[in-house]
């Protein structure tokens, strides 16, 4: 099935955020992030989003419908981030089962002991929620797309 990604407009942001709620993701979306959505057939499957914290780049919020899920849609969505960040470089802290997920497009898993403080914090905190998580980067130039 096709699938399509664009940067959603701002006012579109309120929607996505409920969507975000209903998949179980509660973080939500912050004034001045870029939201990717994935669709088919008029239907959002998928988001992402790209938010800058305390001068970091992140990747954030990766969330595919229940339904859509292991049917490349994540896989749609990160290209189309990866893309869009061109040479940037950029944090994400993802499930440690997706390690591989995100290291084909460029993430590499980024010791503890050389985390920015800020990140590090974040990465104790969700481990004390119960989640398995770790630090992962792409570099300015990280590797080209291989997924
Ligand atoms: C994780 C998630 C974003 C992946 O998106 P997706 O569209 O389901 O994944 P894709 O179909 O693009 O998967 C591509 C490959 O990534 C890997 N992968 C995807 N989901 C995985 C999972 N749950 N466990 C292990 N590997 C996984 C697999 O190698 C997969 O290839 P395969 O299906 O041929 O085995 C999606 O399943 C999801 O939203 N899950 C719930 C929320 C979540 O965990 N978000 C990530 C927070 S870090």
């Amino acid at each position: 099935m096709e699938t399509s990604v664009r940067i959603a407009a701002a006012s579109e942001h309120a929607a996505l955020a409920s969507l975000y709620e209903v998949w179980g993701y509660r973080a939500g979306i912050a004034a001045g992030d870029a939201v990717f959505v994935a669709e088919r057939s008029g239907t959002v499957v998928g988001i992402v989003r790209r938010s800058r914290e305390e001068g970091l780049t992140m990747l954030r919020g990766m969330y595919v419908g229940p339904s859509a899920r292991r049917t490349r849609v994540g896989t749609s969505l990160l290209v189309a981030f990866v893309r869009d960040l061109g040479e940037e470089e950029c944090y994400c802290i993802p499930f440690a089962h997706l390690t591989a997920f995100y290291g084909k497009a460029g993430f590499t898993v980024v010791p503890e002991a050389i985390a920015p403080a800020s990140l590090a914090a974040r990465l104790q905190r969700y481990r004390l929620e119960g989640h398995d998580v770790l630090l992962m980067h792409r570099a300015t130039r990280g590797r080209p797309i291989d997924v």
